[in-house]
């Protein structure tokens, strides 16, 4: 498999979306400091970005792993809260001719926190950095675009799979995105989030499957494919 190639930016991006690439010593960090001097100093200057790259991509394939079977021949792609993008990445690497829509936020939280945000003001992303991430890993422009989570000028397009890892649903409500995911579904459409509530979507879906299941974190969640908005 061909290696990321991350800066120090990106890595630092990729280590507050993914706080599993901090070792020990990292967390040991946080704990002493605090989240604000973690989120602004240390994320970025106390981390190795070879070590941060090499596992960010492991956990990139490893995501690839379960949404695998879902993604095969599909064209359109809509990534919701895809960070860095490493995933989207290998979406397109591995697709001839697929095409990936990112809406994001574009901004990093002054202390970035984990947990669920009724207000949905938590971010750790930088729209540019997004952007040169996939060109300086050799993706062309007409491959993918990037939205503004906060601006209202989302694609309108029916997407194949529309995907949203440790994003909707896990940081903030589903309710955000309902109307929009309605339009831009089709009947065959895919939609796989994290949630740790899978039944309540048993009444908004035609039909759910959990596809991975997270027991061993705080949040337990559960990875769900759905289909058939109804
Ligand atoms: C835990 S990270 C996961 C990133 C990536 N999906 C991954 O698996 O590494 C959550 C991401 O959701 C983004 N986010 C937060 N609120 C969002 C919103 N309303 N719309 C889109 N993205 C959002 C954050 O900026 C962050 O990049």
């Amino acid at each position: 498999m061909k290696p990321f190639n991350l800066n120090r930016n990106l890595a630092q991006l990729a280590l507050l979306q993914r706080i599993e690439l901090a070792d020990d010593k990292l967390k040991k960090v946080r704990k002493i400091f605090g989240r604000y001097l973690f989120s602004k100093i240390f994320s970025k200057y106390l981390i190795d970005v070879q070590k941060i790259s090499e596992n960010y991509l492991d956990v990139m394939i490893k995501e690839l792993n379960t949404i695998n079977k879902f993604i095969v021949g599909k064209k359109f792609f809509l990534s919701i809260g895809g960070g860095i993008g490493g995933l989207e990445l290998l979406i397109l690497r591995s697709i001839t001719n697929s095409h990936v829509s990112f809406i994001e936020k574009d901004y990093v939280s002054n202390k970035v926190k984990y947990g669920w945000d009724n207000l949905n003001k938590e971010a750790y992303n930088n729209l540019n950095q997004l952007n040169f991430f996939l060109e300086s890993n050799e993706i062309s422009k007409e491959r993918y675009k990037i939205f503004d989570s906060d601006k209202n000028n989302f694609p309108t397009n029916k997407f194949d799979v529309i995907f949203s890892i440790y994003s909707l649903d896990y940081h903030y409500d589903f309710q955000i995105y309902s109307d929009y995911l309605k339009k831009v579904m089709k009947k065959e459409s895919i939609l796989i989030f994290d949630t740790i509530r899978p039944k309540f979507f048993e009444n908004i879906f035609e039909s759910i499957k959990i596809i991975k299941e997270d027991l061993n974190t705080v949040h337990k969640s559960k990875r769900i494919a759905c289909t058939g908005f109804k």
